[in-house]
């Protein structure tokens, strides 16, 4: 079997028909059938799957013991994202180990393939839940009493979906057993297609920040109500996405978006009364994000007051710097040398779980190449070669890090 029939397994869930691509989220109709798929494939590779108390699965080669090398992804997306993004680790992973049972390696320590929950953050608002709350980078009351689009609670959805929310929170023993973790994921950009070349490793991911903004204005009529009269949110609103275009825009290379905004109660004759904007904020450094938010603050604070509206604004989390594993990185690329000769170690502005894990696992990243460059929407791409030579470095460095001394 090869990724590409991994990945066509679960091409028909969670088919997005109004915005395209996928919606994966977690507890929701696609998470149960991800996870079928996952236990399918591990099942056929004789591989037990185990549920850690924060919904994350782990599929096991050997008995899971000390110097465990894991690797993995996630199976949720963002509203509409590509195909690629999170399940191509996994199906990278399967395959990997698959051609390392073909080949008859046996593995001196034991390898996990691993699919972390809620990665997107796009139903809880919290990027990397699982991996959070696995190793203590989020508080489990804090997170379970995150509410959705519906208003449902984490801990809600946690219960509904069959789970023990007295077992959400961190496990240290868990880690404690993991000598390295690799994540193999699709290039985010266009790096690898302008060098030509199919995979490389990863030096760093940039730090990034995420906030609610809440403009509040006055509801009214937009027939009877004067230009001079309104209080109006949605203009206030624009103003605001502005200030942090021409913020991120002083401040190069650093990047801010508003990517998803609610009106309230969002009716066509109706001067809305209030707008929640969500911002996310990246930069090179921890310090650069915290001045970009600063200066948005401001310009943001201006337009709402002149638009006679109100502005809160709320933190969702706040996401460091993270420089990979050097060594770790040096070895991987080692494995890699005999077929891909050298690769280039790229930086990346997108968020992984291996960020989250690199705080108390040595970890390491491959980067797919993606033809397109785009990523968190449906034009996501990668060629089937390339994710068969991304299999292909991941079985190699597994057979490097979990193979005999
Ligand atoms: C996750 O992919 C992120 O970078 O937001
Ligand atoms: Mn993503
Ligand atoms: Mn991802």
């Amino acid at each position: 079997m090869t990724v590409t029939a991994r990945l066509a397994e679960i091409a028909g869930i969670g088919r997005d028909a109004d915005r395209g691509g996928y919606s994966r989220h977690l507890f929701d109709a696609t998470d149960a059938p991800l996870r079928d798929w996952f236990h399918r494939r591990a099942s056929a590779l004789g591989l037990p799957v185990e549920e850690d108390g924060d919904a994350n699965l782990w599929a096991w080669w050997g008995t899971p013991g000390d110097e465990a090398v894991a690797t993995g992804s996630h199976l949720d997306s963002v509203p509409g994202g590509g195909a690629y993004d999170g399940p191509l680790g996994i199906a990278a992973a399967f395959e990997a180990v698959a051609q390392l049972q073909a080949e008859g390696f046996t593995p001196a320590r034991p390898i996990a393939v691993c699919a972390f929950a809620e990665e997107e953050g796009s139903r809880f608002g919290l990027p990397c839940l699982g991996t959070r709350l696995l190793t203590g980078a989020a508080e489990p009351g804090t997170a379970l009493a995150r509410v959705d689009a519906a208003g449902t609670s984490l801990a809600e959805a946690w219960a509904a979906s069959g789970r023990d929310v007295a077992a959400v929170g961190p496990d240290p023993d868990r880690l404690a057993r993991l000598a390295a973790f690799i994540e193999l994921h699709v290039e985010q950009g266009r790096d690898l297609e302008d060098r030509g070349i199919p995979v490389s490793t990863a030096s760093a991911i940039i730090p990034h920040g995420r906030w609610r903004l809440e403009i509040t204005g006055e509801g009214n009529h937009a027939g009877t109500t004067t230009m001079e009269q309104r209080a109006d949110p949605v203009v206030a609103a624009a103003r605001v996405v502005l200030a942090v275009q021409e913020a991120a825009r002083a401040r190069p290379p650093a990047r801010g978006t508003i990517g998803k905004v609610t009106v309230v109660p969002g009716g066509t004759n109706v001067i809305a009364s209030r707008v929640v904007a969500w911002l996310d904020l990246r930069a090179d450094h921890d310090e650069d994000v915290r001045a970009l938010f600063e200066a948005v603050l401001a310009g943001a604070r201006a337009g709402v007051e002149a638009e006679g509206c109100t502005l809160e604004v709320y933190e969702e989390s706040v996401t460091p710097r993270v420089d990979f594993d050097a060594a770790l990185t040096a070895r991987v690329a080692g494995a890699l040398r005999p077929e891909f000769g050298e690769v280039p170690a790229i930086p990346t502005g997108a968020g992984h779980d291996a960020g989250i894990l690199s705080s108390v696992v040595p970890t390491a990243m491959l980067f797919v190449r993606n033809p397109t460059g785009v990523s968190h929407a449906p034009g996501e791409g990668a060629r089937d070669a390339d994710c068969e030579a991304g299999a292909r470095a991941l079985a190699a460095t597994l057979r490097a890090l979990a193979g005999a001394a």
